[in-house]
């Protein structure tokens, strides 16, 4: 096989540092040109809204199916890889195409708008409180592990009714994954295990949470077929919430226009939130495709069977095109077409709550470095860490919030 040549790594330490330096060499080769994506694996990659635009929504010209991804058929991506936990084809709405995909995504909505976005700020709140008040009284902490990493995911093992001795396991299980380290694999594994037997569990005792709707639901989906569902929720949940709690509050706290401002409450951050799916989309480079033949994409030759991703950070700050001001929702941070992330609602209650909750507890709070670079991977922008330093709570002066349940 021929190997295209790539005209930017998507991974690694120097794109961590300077992601735009990939862009800007992207964007210089075309609206469509070839990254390497990790070691040894190569992907086309869409820098320009527009083709963004005409390929998502061109269903009969591009699929989801990774199953079509020729390198991979012929086995020339390692097997190792790090990108194939979620690139490898499962079967879940994120891989469906058609019909197949509008009955998983069905569901999907379905179990997504019976949440109450009340009861939703509510636990939310109340864990953001626990765990700030582990740490209040220490007078400084590293957001990502201490809160932006493990808000969302506490969240999530409430809304799918997950028994409280499954807790931990699941958390850590997740947080496996979330290092993409070489427990992985284990850590998928684990949070397969986890969700069987919270889907077990609910088969026979339904609650209102997720995985009980989903179980209920008119299009009859199988166990196993709920199983992936459910690991698409927690994965596409947690991860991509965890990036926006994270450059919200760095850009809320570093940049002069709004750090000045903090008393602004809930606009202010509802601003910063929004700039940071322009300039900072938590979803750095995802929604991948396969053509299923040969075509072209604003006349860039388009292999069939060659994964092509959508740049959404690339796209958010095209220099093609007019800026429209961040109170503009038209950035693809969402994605678009049929498979448009189904929770910006539920992810927007989750980051404001959890970054109205820090900047209301702790004061004086500074950032202690404002440029951490990125985690290394191509798919998620995310600081690698997030200290900070504050006026510390007496030790026992911080009232700790109870743990709400929704049930
Ligand atoms: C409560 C939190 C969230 C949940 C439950 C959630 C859920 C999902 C699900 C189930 C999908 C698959 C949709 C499909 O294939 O039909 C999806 C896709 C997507 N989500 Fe979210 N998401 C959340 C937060 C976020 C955040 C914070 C971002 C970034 C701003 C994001 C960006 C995306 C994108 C770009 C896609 C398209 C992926 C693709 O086409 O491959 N999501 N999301």
């Amino acid at each position: 096989m021929t190997h295209p040549v790539p005209v930017a790594r998507l991974f690694g330490a120097a794109f961590a540092a300077r992601p735009e330096d990939a862009y800007d060499a992207l964007r210089a080769a075309g609206p469509v040109a070839w990254a390497e994506i990790a070691d040894g694996v190569h992907a086309l990659v869409v820098t320009s809204r527009r083709a963004a635009i005409t390929l998502l929504n061109d269903t009969a010209t591009y699929s989801k199916d990774s199953r079509l991804w020729t390198a991979l058929e012929q086995g020339h991506v390692p097997a190792d890889s790090p990108v194939l936990a979620l690139m490898a084809f499962r079967p879940s709405l994120l891989y469906a195409d058609g019909d197949h995909h509008a009955r998983l995504r069905h569901a999907m909505n379905d179990c997504l708008a019976r949440i109450n976005l009340h009861e939703l700020q509510e636990i939310t709140q109340s864990h953001a409180r626990q765990l700030i008040a582990d740490f209040a009284h220490h007078g400084h902490a590293e957001l990502m592990s201490q809160y932006a990493d493990t808000l969302p995911l506490l969240v999530f093992t409430d809304l799918l009714g997950c028994p409280p001795q499954l807790v931990g396991r699941m958390v850590t299980a997740c947080q496996g994954m979330i290092n993409a380290g070489p427990a992985a694999a284990q850590s998928a594994a684990d949070l397969a295990h986890c969700l069987a037997e919270i889907i077990g569990m609910k088969s026979r005792q339904p609650g209102h949470d997720c995985t009980s709707w989903m179980l209920t639901h008119p299009a009859q989906l199988t166990h196993e077929e709920i199983l992936h569902q459910l690991v698409v929720l927690v994965g596409a949940g947690t991860i991509p919430t965890a990036a926006w709690i994270a450059s919200g509050l760095r850009l809320l706290l570093s940049d002069g226009d709004y750090a000045g401002n903090l008393t602004g409450g809930a606009v202010t951050v509802r601003r910063a939130m929004e700039q940071v799916l322009w300039v900072r989309s938590p979803m750095a480079n995802f929604s991948v495709h396969y053509a299923r033949h040969d075509t072209k994409l604003h006349d860039v030759p388009i292999p069939a069977g060659a994964p092509i991703l959508i740049s959404h950070a690339a796209t958010g700050t095209d220099p093609s095109m007019p800026h429209l001001g961040y109170d503009n929702r038209s950035h693809l941070a969402w994605s678009a077409g049929p498979h448009r992330c189904p929770a910006d609602s539920q992810a927007a209650v989750i980051a404001q709550t959890a970054i109205e909750t820090l900047l209301d507890q702790l004061w004086n709070l500074d950032l202690t470095d404002s440029h951490a670079p990125n985690r290394h991977g191509p798919f998620h922008q995310c600081p690698s860490e997030l200290g900070i330093h504050f006026r510390p709570h007496p030790a026992n002066a911080f009232a700790t919030a109870s743990t709400g349940r929704h049930s």
